[in-house]
């Protein structure tokens, strides 16, 4: 990868902070997630804002000038607005004029998708430099009268530049989506099934709701599931890999995970004791920190897994070259 970048916002909710408003305490929030912060944006910041900062920092350490950039992708599920796309609010920011820019929509998973295209169009040579971002609000859409949900999600971006030069270090990928039954994680009103009326904001209808425990089930057969489709396809097996980058949604999920896969604990990248699940945003923060603790090396296979909302899920395997 040429350029990786995150960025968090400054103001960080403890649980102390829940114990305030909610009936929990971090006792149990630890113990059943792994999470004791997570930031929260401020209410002027936007997710383009926050992808702007985690974009510049990808952009200066791929060492070109944004005007460099011929395609911007943004994963989001809380985009700025319906529409115009969030990547293209994005690209007017970096200075960028006509350049392509689109939104990718699958929930947690959307990193993963956002690598697999971003390579595809990288490889297939339809763009020279592709710029990937994960960049999520949830703040936005958390309902903080619920316990059940309140505590798990944080603010963020993370940032990628892909160049030609990374063709083959995209190894493969492996999606899916089982959307049969969308009540398992949705925001139930504001689309078209269900449209935002008064009744739909004083019930927020307009925020996220979770059948939890079904997800977690979900969620940790699809990491093994997808994972080791993605080795397959790849022509690797579970001891090639250098690191695991997983979406950070519950630290439980991820060590049920890793064990199934016999990973051993410093393969497994965690970061969600301190920033809470950040959605599409969270492989990315993982990414860019584990980059900048200069812990990847050259020929590293790295593999990042997801899941989320959809239900979606997806892996992709990638081989490490630092051009930055
Ligand atoms: N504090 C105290 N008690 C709580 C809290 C809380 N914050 N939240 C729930 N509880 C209670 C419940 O009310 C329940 O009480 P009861 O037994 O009296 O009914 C009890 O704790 C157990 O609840 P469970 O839901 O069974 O708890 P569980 O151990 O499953 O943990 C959690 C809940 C953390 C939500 C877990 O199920 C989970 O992580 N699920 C997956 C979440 C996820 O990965 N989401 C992914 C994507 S998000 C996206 O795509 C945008």
């Amino acid at each position: 990868m040429a350029g990786v970048g995150h960025y968090v916002p400054e103001r960080v909710m403890t649980n102390a902070d829940f114990e305030q408003i909610l009936d929990t305490t971090d006792e149990w929030i630890v113990s059943r997630t792994g999470m004791h912060e997570r930031h929260i944006a401020r209410a002027d910041e936007s997710t383009s804002d926050m992808a702007l900062v985690a974009a510049r920092m990808a952009i200066e350490r791929a060492g070109c000038a944004p005007t460099a950039i011929g395609c911007v992708i943004v994963a989001t599920v809380t985009p700025d607005y319906v529409f115009p796309a969030t990547a293209s609010v994005l690209a007017a920011k970096l200075g960028i004029k006509g350049t392509a820019a689109f939104d990718i929509e699958i929930a947690c998973s959307g990193f993963i998708y956002g690598l697999t295209v971003a390579s595809s169009l990288i490889q297939s040579g339809v763009y020279e430099r592709v710029l990937l971002v994960g960049s999520e609000k949830l703040s936005s859409i958390t309902n903080y009268t619920d316990r059940g949900t309140a505590v798990l999600f944080g603010d963020g971006a993370g940032a990628v530049v892909l160049e030609a030069a990374d063709r083959n270090d995209f190894l493969a990928s492996d999606l899916g989506t089982d959307g049969s039954d969308p009540s398992l994680l949705l925001v139930p009103a504001g689309g078209t099934v269900a449209p935002l009326t008064a009744e739909a904001l004083a019930t927020g209808q307009n925020k996220m709701v979770m059948k939890g425990r079904e997800v977690f089930r979900f969620a940790v057969t699809k990491m093994i599931e997808a994972t080791d489709a993605t080795l397959r396809k790849a022509g690797l097996s579970r001891g090639d890999i250098s690191y695991v980058i997983p979406h950070q949604a519950n630290r439980r999920i991820i060590d049920a995970a890793a064990k199934q896969l016999e990973m051993l604990g410093e393969k497994v990248v965690i970061t969600v004791d301190r920033y809470g699940n950040t959605s599409s945003a969270s492989i990315p923060i993982a990414l860019s920190e584990t980059y900048a603790a200069g812990k990847l090396h050259d020929g590293d296979v790295i593999v990042f897994v997801g899941f989320g909302g959809g239900l979606s899920w997806g892996a992709v395997a990638w081989r490490w070259s630092a051009r930055t």
